[in-house]
């Protein structure tokens, strides 16, 4: 009872101290678990002693930081008479990846279990100085810490980053850049993305086509899309996160995504081929075939050259989105199932995954997979990662096996995370900087007994929609942050507000490391408005930053007018809005092109007319721009119900079997848009270009059909309206036009309720 007692004194101490973190100016991230400040600080000189362990990358590392940031020179002392001292202390701290930094005026001492706790603990007094500490230059600053006492140790053993570079490609020293950064941060497990539909990224000797020919794609420009990592490429990689204490795991997928293999050795699908790596994202249909031995030989060699560039304990083999259409169509598939009494081609998924665990086990590995390998029976020693929700993370755990948490609605850091209006294009979904940090990953549906096997949490980076690595960083950065703190901080002494407040500080230190970070954008409205008489345009960020603004079409400054009430727009007028961050880092440029007009009164009655639209279209020809059709010289013609049927007339990318050029023609419909009530309308159209009377309205050329941030509002008196909308069945970044919808949808706008739905409308055609 006593000591149920002073636990609860401890416990409530322990949380009195975290209240006084929130008030100060310590700024880490992750947030520590235990901090307590005293009077003063700690001032760092010229050239100072320190005492380490022998050959310790935590005392390289600040030494390399004070020496190039700061000028200031660490030297070798002994223990007693250092400034700093940083000692392996089994007994002050238990935990492996635990530290105690000790901050008073004379002396800094730093204790630790083991090596990676001391270089958690210098990451932390890296963040107590100016970020300036993270300058590749000498910069003035007053480089001193305050006095403190931190305990710490990580909520979570897993905190990892995925990064998909299959889709887009990460050069190497593009990643390196961001283990830097990842080691900031304390996380310490990179999941590497290798293989995919896509691309194969990863040189294996014995099987050279997979690079040769799986490395590379026809790009939706046409020209070859390519990279892949040598060998050589992979072990610097790994030895310079291990210096960062951040583990490798690599993913081989299997049985799906698999068709840049494919296309390679086309002998290990059902089929035989032949392939061409996958130009388009999404699901592709032909996979391994489980029932050839030789496909597991060929798998087996490939993994023995991983095994040997990977130390990681683990081999992630993908088993996510695996089609099973192949297999049951095929015979051979079929009499395996039979032979091994397999009910269901989940089961022959189970039976796939659970040959190549053994295959792995031999080799000294255990398996990750994604939670679809539940679905047959789970292979005995698998480790689940869980992306489809928690619930195949909830149903491992409770069954006792290890599990990841990533799920999409929370970790996929490929969402966006503000605005489509604002942001560039991504795979869709919506994920807040305040939603990630908000997540725990121990749901309460896995019993307390088994809550232990949760190792962690990881945020996924899929790369469909990142066209260049600068937009890698934009996609990770900041959200990241937030993966960090809910894997490192106990969830009772996180708090949103004062990591937003940390965030500051922060984002210097990303600006030192040349991390192009997402910065919140002035939201709300449209970038293309017409209206009658006047607009009051109110904005919004989603977290507080500063806007600024001008109507004279300039790009905003620092100096620009502060954004602090709705604007009021009377005239024609193109409005430009920034945000600033503290440090003075402004965000993109938001331009709103705002036209004054009158309503426009449409037909009163359409005699002889039918809902629909007369289409315009030809098969042939690949068309990225609406001028191209010029040279069209033979156009058929047809009345379709809505504007998506012309796909069912022009062929559309059929599974595994196109590449950019193959989807081909145009369409161009005319008739009428039909609006009942009068009032403002908001309009949105997937079409590269839509007219209203004659006057182009929407123009996407050249964006990619996703999420087009062209939506326009229009008043109307009400009527028949003359349209034309014209279509280029293309591929632009990997999205065929046959997965936009190209009806036009529209909502009354109510500038005070902007998120009215967005419905088709009615067409007709005389
Ligand atoms: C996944 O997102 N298919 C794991």
């Amino acid at each position: 009872m006593k000591r149920i007692t002073s636990y609860f004194i401890l416990f409530a101490a322990l949380l009195f101290m975290n209240r006084q973190v929130a008030s100060s100016m310590i700024n880490v991230v992750p947030r520590p678990n235990y901090v307590k400040e005293t009077a003063g600080i700690f001032a760092f000189r010229q050239s100072m002693q320190v005492y380490s362990p022998k050959h310790s990358g935590a005392a390289a590392l600040l030494e390399r930081k004070l020496s190039t940031a700061a000028g200031i020179h660490l030297l070798p002392g002994s223990n007693k008479h250092s400034a700093i001292e940083m000692v392996i202390d089994t007994n002050a701290v238990q935990s492996p990846e635990g530290y105690q930094l000790n901050v008073t005026p004379r002396r800094i001492l730093l204790q630790a279990a083991t090596e990676t706790g001391l270089y958690y603990g210098v990451q932390t007094l890296l963040q107590l100085l100016p970020p300036q500490i993270e300058s590749r230059q000498l910069v003035k600053a007053s480089w001193r810490v305050p006095c403190v006492l931190i305990k710490d140790a990580p909520a979570f053993t897993y905190r990892g980053i995925m990064l998909d570079v299959c889709r887009h490609f990460l050069p190497a020293e593009r990643i390196k850049k961001i283990l830097d950064v990842m080691a900031m941060y304390k996380m310490n497990r990179f999941h590497w993305h290798l293989t995919d539909d896509q691309g194969w990224r990863i040189q294996i000797k014995r099987y050279p086509k997979l690079t040769q020919i799986g490395g590379t794609r026809v790009g939706d420009n046409g020209k070859p899309y390519s990279g892949y990592y040598t060998q050589d490429q992979i072990r610097d990689i790994v030895k310079y996160a291990a210096a960062r204490h951040i583990e490798v795991i690599p993913e081989i997928e299997m049985p799906g995504h698999a068709m840049a293999a494919l296309a390679a050795y086309p002998q290990y699908s059902n089929t035989g081929g032949p392939f061409k790596p996958r130009t388009v994202w999404g699901v592709e249909n032909n996979v391994y075939n489980p029932a050839n031995d030789s496909t597991y030989s060929f798998l087996s060699h490939i993994l023995d050259e991983v095994c040997a560039l990977f130390p990681s304990k683990y081999i992630h083999i993908g088993g996510d989105e695996c089609p099973k259409i192949r297999w049951k169509e095929s015979p051979q598939c079929q009499l395996l199932m039979k032979k091994e009494g397999l009910k269901s081609t989940e089961e022959l998924q189970s039976y796939f995954v659970k040959r190549m665990e053994k295959i792995l086990e031999k080799k000294g590995k255990k398996i990750i997979g994604w939670d679809e390998i539940l679905e047959g029976g789970i292979a005995p020693s698998a480790t689940i990662m869980s992306w489809r929700g928690e619930q195949g993370g909830i149903d491992a755990a409770n069954a006792g096996h290890d599990v990841i948490m990533t799920p999409d609605s929370v970790l996929y850091l490929d969402h966006y995370q503000g605005s489509p209006l604002c942001e560039p294009a991504k795979i869709g979904g919506l994920t807040t900087l305040q939603q990630v940090y908000a997540y725990h990953p121990i749901p309460k549906a896995i019993s307390p007994a088994m809550a232990h096997h949760v190792l962690g949490l990881q945020g996924n980076l899929w790369s469909e929609y990142l066209y260049t690595p600068n937009l890698f960083e934009y996609s990770l950065f900041p959200r990241a942050l937030a993966v960090a703190e809910v894997g490192w901080t106990q969830p009772q002494n996180k708090d949103v507000k004062d990591f937003i407040r940390r965030l500051e500080d922060q984002q210097i230190r990303l600006d030192e490391h040349h991390i192009d970070y997402y910065i919140p954008m002035p939201e709300g409205n449209l970038n293309y408005m017409e209206f009658a008489d006047s607009l009051r345009l109110p904005f919004t960020t989603n977290r507080p930053v500063k806007v600024v603004y001008t109507i004279n079409g300039t790009i905003p400054t620092v100096h620009s007018t502060t954004y602090k009430a709705p604007i009021l727009i009377t005239k024609i007028t193109t409005l430009k809005l920034r945000s600033i961050l503290p440090q003075g880092k402004m965000s993109a440029t938001r331009t709103i092109h705002l036209t004054k007009t009158h309503p426009v009164k449409g037909i009163s009655t359409l005699s002889q007319s039918q809902q629909g639209l007369r289409m315009r279209y030809t098969r042939k020809g690949y068309y990225v721009k609406v001028d191209q059709l010029k040279g069209v010289r033979q156009w058929k013609d047809t009345i379709v119900s809505q504007p998506n049927e012309f796909f069912t007339v022009v062929p559309i990318y059929k599974d595994g079997k196109s590449y950019p050029g193959e989807p081909r023609g145009a369409g161009i419909f005319t008739g009428y848009l039909y609006i009942s009530q009068p009032g403002t309308y908001r309009l949105h159209c997937d079409a590269d270009e839509l007219y209203i009377n004659g006057k182009l309205m929407i123009n996407n050329t050249g964006i990619i059909k996703r999420s087009v941030p062209t939506d326009v509002t229009v008043p109307f008196q009400g009527g028949y309206y003359p349209i034309k909308m014209i279509v280029l069945n293309n591929i632009l970044g990997g999205v065929p036009a046959s997965w936009a919808d190209f009806r036009i949808k529209i909502a009354k706008w109510d500038s005070s309720n902007t998120s009215g739905e967005l419905l088709p409308a009615p067409v007709f055609v005389r």
